[in-house]
């Protein structure tokens, strides 16, 4: 059974609490965050992984105070300025899930331009989930669904999973076989619950801006040392 890392997904936590700590306000928390996420890129990319999911915004994101949602909305715009070429430099491919209509126009058409300045590149595929939600995805996912059988273009016994999969955001990209979260929290959080059906978890208690290359190799590390069954039984034992 596969114990290959193809695909991890990070939810990047504590960055708020990180700021506090040293008396700054949430957003330096977020400069840093930016900076870690840029670093854990490159790593990840040179490790030789081949999907790379984080989640920078997530549609509860919304409900914070406006002045940190205006300011993430700009870092996540700059960032895209800054990075897009050093990523066509290391072959990144730069994809997103989430409901980019809600993003300021500035912002999506940013996006927009690093997605398709990185379309042809196929090392790392990294995807940003940004104003993302696992509930919101499955619930667009039966809409869609409901409209093919609407129009009669199946009928609802058609309805299988790998056709629920192919209706998500991260529509034929793997499932994640990793997913790590920082700061010490044990929740998913709204993110990429239908895909995390046989995903191992991984709970750093490092606050995302103190994250580093060391700490990515150690939760790599901790991931391989797993037996992965995927509900069935290792076959020296099937007797
Ligand atoms: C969680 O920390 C982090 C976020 C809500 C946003 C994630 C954003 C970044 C890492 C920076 C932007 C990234 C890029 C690549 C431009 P938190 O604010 O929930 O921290 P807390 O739980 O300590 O309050």
């Amino acid at each position: 059974m596969s114990n290959r890392l193809q695909h991890l997904a990070i939810i990047m936590d504590g960055n708020g609490r990180w700021a506090q700590l040293k008396n700054k306000p949430r957003t330096f928390g977020h400069v840093k965050g930016a900076r870690v996420a840029k670093k854990m890129i490159t790593h990840a990319s040179d490790l030789g992984i081949k999907y790379l999911t984080l989640y920078a915004f997530s549609t509860e994101n919304w409900l914070r105070p406006q002045d940190e949602v205006g300011f993430l909305m700009r870092l996540l715009e700059r960032y895209l300025i800054k990075e897009t070429e050093n990523l066509i430099q290391k072959n990144i491919r730069f994809t997103i899930i989430g409901d980019l209509n809600r993003l300021p126009t500035g912002v999506q058409k940013q996006v927009q331009n690093s997605i398709e300045k990185t379309s042809k590149c196929t090392g790392l595929q990294v995807c940003f989930a940004i104003s993302y939600g696992s509930r919101q995805e499955i619930t667009r996912a039966i809409q869609k669904i409901a409209d093919l059988v609407h129009a009669g273009k199946i009928s609802a016994n058609e309805i299988t999973e790998d056709l629920v999969k192919k209706n998500l955001m991260t529509g034929d990209i793997p499932d994640p076989d990793l997913i790590l979260r920082t700061s010490g929290e044990s929740r998913l959080s709204n993110f990429l619950m239908w895909q995390a059906a046989y995903s191992e978890l991984v709970f750093s208690k490092v606050l995302w801006p103190d994250f580093t290359t060391q700490d990515f190799d150690d939760c790599c590390k901790d991931f391989y040392s797993r037996n992965r069954r995927f509900g069935k039984i290792d076959a020296e034992l099937s007797f």
